[in-house]
């Protein structure tokens, strides 16, 4: 089924386990990350850049989605990562985004609070699940790099929460967007203060630079949205790299998109293994 973030959140937390949210960065990638969610028997998170779901189309992706949410026996949300702009959220939701991202963690607080409150309004009437973020990830996602970023206070995540009504709330616990030639310091400690002082689901970005060591801590912890990006740019651009430069110019467009796919197929199967609680994985 085609379905919210909210949806498959408030399921997450009931069973106490933790949904993967991949970004996807073309339209080839998108089937196949389905199928895998489908075969591993989770939900899945499709979750676009804003540059990204210009360059395919918002309707195209919606399509794409909900046309496979309905065929296949699978939940799948699709959502829009890190929108700034309130008219991209509009146009999002417009085009049947069943749910958005909007940050507004390098405001000050009020003005993060003011903007959020007014997407949960606008999404919540049209039945769309908001996420917001509170604290910030540093790093580097779609070209954009963000400095250093500052780690989320429980007090300011509660206070964020009760004056917006996100449905997810996004934390800074020390990941970076696009680390994937190491792995990070993660505060999981500050995960499970933050858990305690707040009543929503988490949400851990920069996934791809989390040791996967740590995954099952982040679960029992309260994270339930866990996003991860640049590992299937890496695992798509790598097998496409090498079929392109193995294969004739005239060759079959399908021998060398298939395997980067299938790369990215096996990625997801990965770490849905890894993020499910082993009773149900
Ligand atoms: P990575 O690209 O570091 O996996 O992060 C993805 C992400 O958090 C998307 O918002």
């Amino acid at each position: 089924m085609y379905v919210t973030l909210s949806e498959v959140l408030t399921e997450a937390e009931r069973i106490g386990s933790t949904v993967g949210a991949f970004n996807a960065h073309n339209l080839e990638m998108i089937p196949p990350m389905i199928l895998a969610a489908r075969d591993a028997g989770s939900p899945i998170i499709i979750q676009t850049s804003v540059g990204t779901a210009r360059y395919i189309g918002m309707e195209n992706l919606v399509a794409l989605c909900r046309g496979m949410a309905e065929r296949e026996p699978v939940d799948v949300v699709l959502h829009l990562d890190h929108s700034t702009k309130l008219e991209d959220i509009r146009d999002a939701i417009d085009a049947g985004y069943s749910s958005v991202m909007f940050d507004g963690s390098s405001l000050p607080f009020a003005e993060n609070v003011l903007k959020t409150r007014r997407v949960v309004e606008f999404a919540r009437e049209r039945g769309v699940s908001v996420e917001g973020e509170i604290g910030t990830i540093g790093g580097t996602e779609d070209g954009i790099s963000v400095a250093e970023g500052a780690l989320t206070s429980p007090e300011e995540a509660r206070a964020f929460h009760e004056a917006t009504g996100v449905d997810a709330l996004a934390v800074s616990i020390g990941t970076h967007h696009g680390s994937y030639k190491g792995k990070t310091q993660i505060d999981v400690g500050l995960v499970d203060r933050i858990h305690a002082a707040v009543d929503v689901p988490l949400v851990v970005h920069g996934g791809t630079g989390v040791d996967e060591a740590d995954y099952d801590a982040l679960r029992r912890a309260g994270v339930r949205k866990f996003n991860i990006g640049t590992e299937l740019i890496v695992g798509w651009t790598r097998a496409a790299k090498e079929t392109f430069g193995a294969t004739e110019v005239n060759a079959s467009l399908r021998n060398n998109i298939v395997p980067a796919n299938d790369a990215v197929a096996g990625i997801v199967r990965h770490k849905i293994g890894c993020l499910l609680p082993a009773r149900i994985s």
